[in-house]
């Protein structure tokens, strides 16, 4: 729960970079997420490479944290492994979640920018990355150790919540 309440979307990042180590079980943690019918139709793309990550806000206008960000995760999803027609952005926002709370839970700052379905964003990400046509990028997680810090988004909001009926 506290690492639910306290994630936040973090731009700002520090130079030290993730090891590799962390990288794994921030991946562990994308691939525990549930599908539909279990397909799992996830890919990831880890980001380390600094000129990638400095190409990234060119292609997309709402990554510019990607210059500052020591590593990012594009999340990706191979439309040949979807059984549940219409599901995979479903499951791929269920990866994307688990791995922004895992990486608030390892002292790590994380933000998600969508990629998907913005067709310029799909198709400049697939350029600078090299998918294939059958891979579809989802969202990009930059990631790194956080130098912004932001309380907790405290958001609750009871009268959203319905009894039974509306
Ligand atoms: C589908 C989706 C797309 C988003 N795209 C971007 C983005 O392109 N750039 C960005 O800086 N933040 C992006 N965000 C982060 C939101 O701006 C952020 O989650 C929201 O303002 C709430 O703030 P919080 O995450 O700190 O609670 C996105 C979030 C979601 C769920």
């Amino acid at each position: 729960m506290k690492s639910i309440l306290t994630r936040r979307s973090i731009r700002r990042f520090t130079a030290q970079p993730v090891s590799d180590e962390i990288i794994q079980e921030l991946l562990h943690a994308a691939m525990s997420a549930p599908s539909a019918g279990n397909e799992q139709p996830w890919e990831f793309v880890v980001i380390t490479d600094r000129k990638i990550l400095d190409e990234i806000p060119k292609v997309h206008p709402y990554a510019q944290m990607c210059r500052e960000a020591p590593a990012a995760i594009l999340v990706c999803s191979d439309v040949t492994r979807e059984s549940h027609q219409g599901f995979w952005v479903q499951d791929c926002s269920a990866a994307t979640e688990n791995i922004l709370i895992a990486a608030n839970d390892k002292g790590l700052g994380a933000v998600w920018v969508g990629v998907y379905p913005r067709e310029d964003r799909v198709e400049g990400l697939r350029k600078l990355v090299g998918l294939p046509a059958y891979i579809i990028p989802f969202a990009l997680i930059p990631v790194g150790y956080p130098a912004e810090t932001k309380p907790p988004s405290g958001r609750f909001d009871p009268s959203r919540v319905h009894e039974n009926k509306w």
